[in-house]
């Protein structure tokens, strides 16, 4: 009988380290190989991007929002709280403007310019600072990092240390 549980009970202690199965709190969505959390409590910009630490052992960033696919996403996780605006993970370091990729970056807690954005979904309402919060219904708009938004974390496949 000692046995049998032993052998039963293998795969769960595996499975548990696994961040698919990790990803089942409140307003958290398992999206093609990251798990995607919204947090609704208001951060400035720069606190919430190093507030993504929901998930033991994986490092967490501001949602790099990589193609429209994320949009429905998204949103279904803010239809499921009352929050309109979010943070996300694009930021424009230099001068930017919404007719180019030039100096938007997708970054994480630590580095300063993580990687280039090669998509951004921007509305049509222009932008008003150099941080990229995520409009329901409206996408995405650059607006001033004070401003305190609710936030979406992403958590990606590997336990990912990033380099400072
Ligand atoms: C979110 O809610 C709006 C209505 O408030 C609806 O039009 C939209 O389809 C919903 N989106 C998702 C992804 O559920």
């Amino acid at each position: 009988m000692i046995f049998a549980l032993l052998i039963f009970n293998f795969p769960l202690i595996y499975s548990a380290t696994d961040l698919q199965n990790q990803c089942n709190i409140p307003l958290s969505v398992y999206y093609g190989t990251s798990c995607l959390i919204l947090h609704t409590e208001l951060k400035r910009y720069n606190t919430a991007k190093i507030a993504c630490n929901d998930i033991l052992g994986y490092s967490g960033h501001l949602v790099h929002i990589r193609s429209l696919d994320y949009q429905p996403v998204i949103e279904s996780l803010m239809n499921a709280s009352s929050v309109l605006n979010a943070w996300i993970g694009t930021e424009c370091y230099g001068t930017c403007t919404t007719a180019s990729y030039s100096n938007w970056y997708y970054t994480t807690p630590t580095r300063k310019f993580e990687e280039s954005a090669t998509f951004i979904a921007w509305s049509a309402t222009g932008m008003t600072g150099n941080s990229v919060a995520w409009q329901k219904g409206l996408k995405s708009t650059a607006i001033d990092p004070k401003t305190d938004y609710a936030f979406i974390c992403e958590y990606g496949k590997t336990a990912l240390t990033y380099a400072v």
